[in-house]
């Protein structure tokens, strides 16, 4: 840190070590802190605004009041380094490590298998550790609420709450609901009948260390004495723009808030921290009265309770907890209201920081607490040096009006909450785009109070949050309706009048507009039902109930821990102890991952004259630059230098790719240039300096719908045909035709790309420490920059925290980028994307737009499908190409229709050129084909899962492209899911239960899947492995596939071991290189284990080749003997491993081939309930049958679909991406894009590896990296499926299409009923959207 004068010491403890900061800057947060400065780099960067909990440390202080210390969690990328005055600091490294010992909170959450590429695991172990801390035998409830804040893209989750419910009481080794026996004692029968037994323990429970909670570090007596001293002194820490000063005393701190009245006082930080952050604020002084005795107590009154300012949510709700359980029920109705929302609310470690003074004084228009404390009828207590003073929170104050505010003096010292009384009614209602931890979509706060013994209002209250920029009041319309009586007719009324009084504009930003109006009747719906059916309960005679159908509509959606089995195939008894194959090894780094030793790029350490890049992308989305001023940025403190275009030495257009925009920019988000500086923080100030002038062209293309109007493609359209099309449909009985949207998807891995490169003095070397996909291609693109020969240029790649695709292309770019940056600046460069530049460079998934024409017999035969795919590929080639032809070749998935015409062409748009994501172009494609397989079954009166049955592939077949296949193992995996996951009789529980609820409705759907692995160009199936045996034994193992998360380094350890007959111990793996194996291809298509398996088979085989006759000369010895021998008989210990690849091939002129080597299958079923008022959905249950073949790995395999599952399901339903009309991509980061957390997976979640055979694949195996994901369509259609069912009853019985993702904004538009009819609606034609859709 930079020296200043004047400045306190700042003393806190990290792990048990004094940390003693001479020159603190308030604009150092503690994640920078304990990467940078202490260089603990278990702790992880992966969103810096608090939304994804990868960052996640336990602070500890200590309570003078009540002399406790209190551990709680929190986001260290929110946390300034100068609130920690006294505080102490664990990191993952203080839990535990690999060089001392390991805790057993990271010891289960790895042998459990919770870790995939490891970059959340050390804030997932921090967070269950922390819980431990307070609970050492938490309730299963609590896991799931202290892993809320954490966000996960790899593992599903479900293995990592399965390790934190391994520490509680009621013991979890059962993970059958209900069932009595114990699954983990057991081996499951095979369905079919078949005598094979299959297996249900993916670890060892009896291996888990116990814990012991006496053996963790105390809290630093030094700290309690500092916090005790009596002669405390206010502290001033100086940093190189801003002061912050602690304050000692409330009379301290009121003299210093009159002194400083802009200053922000910092509290939980969660609002100031965003705002600096995000909205570029600054604030030259900071006020810090974190940890005041004054401004933390409870303090309870006949009236009601007054909660210190200081207080965080987590204790606010664990105050109104208490209170709640010792008060009648009937005066605690606000605090009841609250704690509803305070579950949901961020995830733990932001309610442990927020505090309900900040939460109350900021106001954010989204606030889920606000609505409430106002219809409770609220107060402020505000105190300043010239005194007291209260403030009703639900006035003026809460609109914002200036005069009502607190005056610049003055802080909030408390909020007084009263009880209600009988026949008062307040709740709380919210709707987000997921259950917890998102921002509510709107939220509201209701109260009503009636005349003694009646049903006429006195009193009415209504406040919505997040439909306008405050929270509003609906006063008029409360007003409008004191006297009258509780009923329809009233709730008529009050739903018009509060839809006038409330307008949200058609244009207003954050869109959603028509929902949100909806959900503003929706809510006060809600809130009209429970307070009849409180009536009722106080005098059932009087006040008749609400009908018994719509009692569901009350209940939010609980959330459970999830239960569930996983079974696969036993390990043949006869197999030898040491051969690791088939056995559910756990994670090769897993331990690494959960000590936070697994180092990640970011990790390394410094590079001697190191600088750091920042970006500076373009903000239009097709215009010439005018010009580029870099004078003001070059003019700032540690600037080096700005590079463009002007500064790649070779190309800077390689195969469409460009890497500086040069005269033009072709999208939002492509990059102008770079700055390069001594620190990010410094990069990043000048970028924002630096000026360019831009000058539109037209035309400007966003959607596919612009880009076919513009004839705007990228390349060619592929096609495929089988049958005569045409004919057919002249002899069917019905057809139809449809259209279907598919938006994008963002990869969200957590590790954003980051970049280390290094260029050498010598020979114009460059070497590249990168996290990617296909580290030759970043070779190739780097050397092309360089304009040096690709034989200069080495890309080295340990792992990657989670890559899904995107990072098989982009890291070139990227890499490339930083390369022109060392080239020109003669240093390393150390490039980490931010998440929001990442998400907007990046891009991801591709949008589908299709057209159908399907044609079939009333009894649910199709003859005949015609149908077109366009994909938004964005503004260059990237893969877009490929990706159409691998939806044209997979898109019939399952189904045999015999007349069959598919065509697909990539659209050329100015939007940042979308890539590879799992499951490439299949998830988007087979949504179609599962929408009109679902239209067909409407149209015949059928069940889908019926016309899907008629129409399935049964026997040895060919598809459209000729080629054949035995569909087996598909046909077992459907009827098994239909079977095991009692389809019908939960189809017909699912109708008894839409019969008795009007609200609520269930859905079930069984997708079947014909995945496909690798792809249709031989050469890009090759392989190769290099290893080495040294002189002690050891082997060192290289092989051109990368470690993404998918457990591929475990897997070629299980091969290497057989195949040389050592145990795996002997078997390093270090990363992979192009030095070692030259020309790799990409770690994708699902085939990284099959064809770099064979690549490293076949070196084991030559390396046993040589080595056999000195075995058979001395059978009894040891592998270290006969490699010594080897050695003193000059036999090469080293050799290269090669496959050739599938000869896979595809002729689009003839529109035939063998395009992939075999066939993947799959089924799921899902159920679902939906709130038809809301449009929010839960998963009850998901059944998973996948055609695995053998497993080499069922651990590692049962977490990739899992895993594939979660994110296919986040695909299809919550993840949205917002583009504005002019192509800005608003969705930056985890506030506004949101995949599924803990709470999204499944009530009862079981899978299966199915048992078959595949002799083209080693030992048998399958690819599964990607064919998870489809599955996760079964919750889309289960959707599809309850929607149905609520417009059914609601006499709307046409065919409809659901577009995905399945919103919650859907959903709800798509459930019609009284309340989406009477929102006012608006002419499209007359206003210009806040985001438009870009499939
Ligand atoms: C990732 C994330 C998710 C979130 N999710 C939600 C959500 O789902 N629902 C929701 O409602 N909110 C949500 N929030 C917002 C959160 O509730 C607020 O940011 C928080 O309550 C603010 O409290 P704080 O203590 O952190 O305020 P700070 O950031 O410390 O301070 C904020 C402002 O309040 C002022 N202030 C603080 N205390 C006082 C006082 N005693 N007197 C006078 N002024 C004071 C400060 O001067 C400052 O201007 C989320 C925030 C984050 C970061
Ligand atoms: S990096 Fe801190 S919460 Fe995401
Ligand atoms: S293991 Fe959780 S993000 Fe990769």
């Amino acid at each position: 840190m930079p020296s200043h004068h004047n400045s306190d010491e700042l003393i806190f403890f990290v792990n048990g070590r004094k940390v003693v900061e001479k020159h603190a800057d308030p604009e150092v947060n503690l994640l920078q802190y304990l990467r940078k400065v202490l260089r603990l780099t278990g702790t992880k960067y992966a969103c810096g605004g608090g939304g994804c909990g990868a960052c996640t440390v336990m602070l500890s202080r200590y309570n003078v009041k009540t002399k406790k210390i209190h551990h709680y969690p929190v986001t260290a990328c929110l946390v300034p380094v100068c609130s920690l005055h006294g505080a102490a600091v664990t990191t993952v490294e203080g839990v535990g490590s690999i060089k001392t010992r390991i805790h057993p909170v990271q010891e289960r959450l790895a042998k459990c298998h919770g870790t995939q590429c490891g970059f959340c695991s050390p804030g997932m172990v921090m967070s269950i550790y922390t819980l431990l801390r307070n609970h050492p035998e938490p309730t299963p409830e609590q896991i799931m609420e202290a892993l809320g804040g954490n966000l996960c893209r790899c593992t599903g989750y479900r293995p990592i709450v399965e390790s934190g419910k391994t520490f509680c009481v009621e013991s979890t080794i059962c993970q059958v609901k209900g069932t009595g026996k114990c699954c983990m004692d057991q081996e499951e029968k095979s369905s079919l009948g078949s005598q094979e037994k299959l297996c249900t323990k993916l670890y060892n429970e009896d291996e888990f260390q116990p814990l012991d909670p006496s053996q963790e570090p105390i809290f630093p007596p030094e700290l309690i004495r500092m916090a005790e001293d009596p002669k405390k002194r206010r502290l001033t820490f100086q940093g190189e723009r801003t002061t912050w000063i602690t304050p000692v005393t409330l009379e301290d701190l009121l003299e210093l808030r009159a002194k400083f009245p802009k200053a922000p006082l910092v509290m939980g930080n969660t609002t100031v921290g965003h705002n600096i952050k995000f909205e570029d604020k600054f604030y030259p002084v900071f006020l810090s009265p974190l940890g005041l005795p004054e401004l933390y107590f409870v303090n309870t009154t006949d009236d009601g309770v007054t909660i210190g300012a200081g207080y965080s949510l987590a204790q606010l709700n664990d105050a109104l907890q208490f209170i709640v359980s010792e008060q009648p029920k009937e005066r605690t109705k606000t605090f009841r209201a609250l704690l509803s929302h305070l579950r949901t609310l961020a995830g733990a470690q932001i309610r442990n920081m927020a505090t309900v003074g900040g939460h109350v004084v900021t106001r954010p228009r989204f606030s889920d607490l606000n609505p409430i404390l106002a219809a409770g009828n609220a107060i402020i207590n505000l105190i300043s040096k010239e005194g007291e003073r209260q403030i009703p929170l639900n006035g003026p104050f809460l609109e914002g009006s200036p005069e009502a505010d607190l005056k610049p003096e003055e802080i909030v010292l408390s909020v007084f909450i009263p009880y209600t009384a009988q026949g008062h009614f307040v709740l709380g209602l919210r709707q987000a785009q997921r259950q917890e931890n998102a921002f509510a979509i709107v939220n509201a706060g209701m109260s009503v109070k009636f005349e003694d013994g009646t049903s006429t209002i006195k009193d009415l209250q209504m406040f919505y949050g997040s439909v306008a920029s405050t929270v509003v009041a609906a006063k008029q319309t409360c007003q409008r309706l004191l006297g009258r009586s509780w009923d329809d007719q009233m709730l008529g009324d009050a739903c018009r009048l509060v839809l006038d009084e409330i307008y949200i504009p058609p244009a207003a930003k954050g869109g959603m507009v028509e929902y949100k109006r909806t959900l503003i009747v929706s809510l006060l719906f809600k809130f009209y039902l429970k307070v009849r059916q409180g009536l009722n309960k106080m005098d059932p005679k009087k006040f008749p109930d609400i009908p018994e159908t719509y009692l569901s509509a009350l209940e939010d959606f609980p959330i459970e821990t999830p239960q569930g089995i996983q079974m696969f195939q036993c390990v043949d008894p006869a197999q030898p102890l040491q051969d690791p194959v088939g056995h559910p090894i756990m994670h090769q780094s897993a331990i690494k991952h959960a000590t936070g030793e697994a180092v990640f790029i970011d990790d390394m350490p410094a590079v001697d004259q190191e600088l750091y890049l920042a970006v500076v992308t373009s903000t239009r989305a097709h215009a010439n630059i005018i010009s580029i001023d870099t004078s003001e940025a070059l003019a700032l403190p540690g600037v080096v230098d700005v590079i463009t275009a002007e500064d790649v030495p070779g190309e800077n257009n390689h195969k469409g790719e460009i890497f500086y925009a040069k005269n033009e920019v072709i999208c939002v988000g492509q990059i102008v240039c770079t700055v390069a500086a001594d620190t990010y923080a410094h990069a990043k100030a000048a970028a924002k300096k630096v000026r360019i002038a831009y000058e539109d062209i037209e035309p400007r293309i966003i959607t596919i719908k612009q880009a076919l109007e513009h004839n705007s493609f990228l390349s060619v359209e592929r096609k495929i045909e089988q049958g005569n099309v045409e004919q057919a449909f002249k002899h069917v009985d019905q057809i139809i035709e449809g259209e279907i949207h598919v938006e994008g998807q963002e990869h969200f891995y957590m590790e954003t790309q980051t970049v280390l490169a290094i260029p050498k003095e010598e020979d114009k070397e460059m070497v590249l420490h990168l996290g990617t996909q296909f580290p030759t291609h970043v070779q190739e693109y780097v050397a092309a920059a360089l304009n040096v020969p690709r034989s200069r240029v080495a890309c080295h790649m340990k792992r990657a925290g989670g890559a899904f695709g995107g990072k098989v292309t982009k890291p070139a770019l990227l890499g490339a980028v930083s390369a022109v940056a060392a080239n020109k600046t003669g240093r390393p460069i150390r490039f980490i994307l931010e998440r929001g530049d990442d998400m907007l460079i990046t891009a991801g998934r591709h949008p589908l737009f299709a057209k159908y024409k399907v044609g079939f017999m009333n009894n649910g035969v199709i003859k005949a499908a015609d149908v077109e795919y366009y994909i938004n590929g964005g503004c260059t080639p990237d893969e877009s190409e490929l990706v159409t032809e691998f939806i044209v070749l997979k898109s019939e998935n399952a189904y045999d229709i015999p007349n069959f015409r598919c065509r697909g062409r990539p659209c050329k748009t100015n939007l940042p050129s979308n890539t590879a994501f799992r499951g490439f172009g299949f998830p988007q494609a087979t949504v179609v084909v599962e929408s009109y397989i679902t239209a067909v079954a409407s149209q015949c009166n059928l069940l889908p899962e019926e016309v899907k049955e008629i129409n399935m592939y049964k026997k040895s077949s060919k598809t459209a492209y000729n080629q054949k296949f035995n569909p087996e193992p598909l046909r077992r995996c459907w009827k098994d899911c239909l079977e095991k996951s009692s389809f019908h009789a939960r189809k017909k529980a699912a109708e008894e239960f839409n019969k008795k609820n009007y609200w609520k409705k269930r859905g079930l759907a069984v997708v079947p899947m014909k995945f496909t692995i690798g792809v249709p160009i031989a050469y890009y199936n090759q392989a190769a492995a290099l290893v080495h045996i040294y002189m002690d034994g050891s082997v060192l193992l290289t092989h051109g596939g990368c470690e993404l998360g998918q457990g591929l380094h475990t897997k070629m350890i299980q091969v290497a071991s057989r195949e040389l007959n050592i145990p795996k111990s002997k078997i390093h793996l270090s990363e992979t290189s192009t030095v070692t194996v030259p020309n790799a291809l990409f770690t994708a298509g699902s085939m990284g284990a099959d064809v770099n398996g064979r690549a490293v088979q076949n070196a084991c085989q030559i390396l046993m080749s040589r080595l056999e006759p000195i075995i058979k000369k001395n059978p009894e010895g040891k592998w270290e003997d006969w490699v010594a021998k080897a050695f003193a008989e000059s036999i090469s210990l080293s050799a290269t491993g090669y496959y050739k690849g599938y000869q896979t091939n595809m002729d689009w002129e003839k529109e035939e081939g063998e395009a992939y080597p075999y066939f993947v299958y799959g089924a799921s079923c899902a159920e679902v309930e939906v709130d038809c008022l809301t449009g929010a959905h839960k998963l009850l249950r998901t059944d998973i049958f996948m055609d695995a073949a053998f497993s080499i790995n069922p651990a590692v395999d049962i977490g990739q679909v899992e895993g594939a599952f979660i994110q296919g399901m986040g695909f299809y339903t919550i993840e949205e991406l917002k583009y504005s009309p002019e192509g800005v991509l608003y969705s930056r980061g985890p506030d506004d894009y949101k995949i599924p957390t803990v709470t999204e997976i499944p009530e009862e979640f079981y899978i299966t590896l199915v048992h078959s055979r595949n002799p083209i694949a080693i030992y048998s195996s399958k690819g599964l990296g990607e064919a998870g994901m489809f599955l996760g369509s079964a919750v889309f259609f289960a959707i599809y499926d309850a929607v149905a069912a609520a417009r059914r009853e609601r006499g709307l019985t046409k065919t409809f299409t659901l577009s995905s993702p399945a919103t919650p904004e859907l959903i709800r538009m798509t459930c019609v009923d009284q309340f989406t009819d009477m929102i006012p609606r608006d002419d499209p034609s007359t206003f210009t959207p806040w985001s438009i859709h870009v499939s």
